[in-house]
């Protein structure tokens, strides 16, 4: 079993660090947040992703795992680092390298044997080289030898213990043997195919898959704004799209677009390593720029019933940029409750998770918002009520008591989550994204 160091206890980090303890390997998560490496040790995960908080236990009871703010320690008592610290966007939208390269400036210094440093933050083609170079330079004895590898993963928030577990496939971007050995050794269990390929291709299938997934959706946000003009219905629409298996029918779903921490901030940086290379970037700007206009669109829509949005009360469902997590990271949700806000509404919120975060986020905003306790308590009084996240207990809920406690039985359905049918049985004045509603036929495209 191999003795891992992961630097970077966010997502990424902290899902990997359990899952390959959970494996049997012998794992030091390290963070430079002393609060969150003493939460860590206690067995309480920072934020909520399914199943994570039973691995960490398990983890620290089997002694397998532990958290430590002390890099250089852990760095000089590990084989293989993986790097999975934060690539934030700068303001021209490239990737903000700077914890990568401070991270590797450490490494260089404690390198007292052979080590793996292993990539997995997603980062621009080069990447590994730059980081190959600056531990080159810093390297406090150049007789002892290392390697750099790619790694990318492909975690979705919300069910990244599973993904982890049972990837689509798992990549390797290597030069040397050494390290495919040692990688493909750490992998060989995993029934999926195993890709090992040079490193500037390993980073670029990474960048190249979230900027393929965030066109998809923006795509069929396109098709969504055609499907309104000639009165189709996006999610037929989509169905037939999805049954060509060229196309498939996954991240088809129009809605109020694509949030969370990768595929913004991805668009952007890919975009931009296009450019700096003298590529034409258009499409890529393109699908950014679909995006960043799905909240104007949720707004007009909420105008068009209400004609202005000054002074009403709009409750908003979901904060979460999706389901089952508590992330609100460049959630459409939050926007769209910044956006009204901003319109003079006053709103109401509510999501089953993403609460506190949405509270400490809004809070030097904070004027006209409020957040309650149960989706009811959003929806008293309210002018309208605008699902922003498809949280499975939205479904369940007594739209009957809904409409009862509003003051105007109004639903804009961010998500297209709900029956546009059963919506109006309830008497409600529904309104969906790409033309969602019956056709002649008496057909629909979901069901609640
Ligand atoms: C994504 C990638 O899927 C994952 O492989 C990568 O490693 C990290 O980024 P994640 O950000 O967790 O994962 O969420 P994902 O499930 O991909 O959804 C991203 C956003 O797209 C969400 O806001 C979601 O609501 C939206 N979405 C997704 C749509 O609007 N329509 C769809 O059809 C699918």
């Amino acid at each position: 079993m191999a003795k891992l160091c992961v630097v970077g206890l966010g997502y990424v980090g902290l899902v990997t660090a359990s899952c390959f303890a959970s494996l049997g390997h012998r794992v030091i998560g390290v963070d430079k947040d002393p609060q969150k490496v003493e939460l860590l040790s206690s067995g309480s995960s920072p934020f909520f992703e399914p199943c994570l908080d039973e691995l960490l236990k398990e983890g620290l009871d089997k002694k397998l795992i532990s958290f430590s703010g002390d890099i250089e320690k852990a760095v000089s008592q590990s084989e293989i680092i993986f790097i999975c610290v934060g690539t934030p966007s700068k303001e021209n939208g490239q990737a903000d390298m700077s914890q990568v390269e401070e991270v590797s400036r450490i490494i260089a210094k404690n390198l007292n044997s052979y080590k793996l440093i292993v990539e997995k933050s997603t980062v621009p083609a080069g990447t590994a080289e730059r980081i190959k170079q600056t531990i080159k330079m810093s390297n406090a004895n150049q007789y002892i030898c290392f390697d750099v590898a790619s790694n990318p993963e492909f975690l979705r928030e919300g069910s990244a213990v599973a993904d982890f577990s049972h990837p689509d496939r798992v990549v390797l971007g290597v030069d040397s043997i050494r390290a495919r050995d040692m990688l493909q050794d750490l992998y060989r269990d995993f029934n999926c195919p195993v890709l090992t390929v040079d490193i500037a291709t390993a980073e670029l299938i990474k960048h190249a898959s979230n900027a393929f997934l965030a066109m998809k959706i923006s795509f069929i946000n396109l098709v969504a704004d055609i499907c309104e003009k000639v009165g189709a219905n996006i999610g037929f629409v989509a169905d037939g799209m999805g049954h060509d298996r060229r196309i498939g029918r996954d991240f088809l779903n129009a809605g109020a677009g694509y949030g969370g921490s990768c595929f913004p901030k991805d668009v952007k940086a890919f975009a931009a390593v296009a450019e700096t290379l003298g590529i034409d970037a258009t499409l890529l700007r393109e699908v950014d720029r679909i995006n960043e206009k799905r909240i104007s669109l949720i707004i007009k829509k909420a105008e068009e019933v209400l004609w202005v949005c000054k002074n009403k009360r709009i409750a908003v469902l979901g904060l979460a940029f999706k389901c089952n997590t508590d992330d609100i990271r460049e959630s459409p949700g939050m926007k769209l409750v910044l956006e009204l806000i901003r319109k003079g509404s006053s709103v109401a919120c509510f999501d089953p998770k993403a609460m506190e975060n949405a509270r400490r986020n809004l809070i030097s905003h904070d004027n006209q918002s409020t957040f309650t306790e149960t989706p009811y308590d959003a929806a008293k009084e309210a002018d309208a009520l605008v699902f922003m996240t498809e949280w499975p207990e939205f479904f369940q809920l007594d739209f009957q008591r809904l409409k009862q406690l509003m003051r105007m039985p109004v639903i804009i359905d961010g998500r297209n989550m709900l029956c546009a049918e059963k919506m109006k049985k309830f008497g409600f004045l529904y309104v969906g994204i790409g033309s969602s509603c019956v056709n002649e036929m008496g057909l629909i495209a979901c069901d609640i």
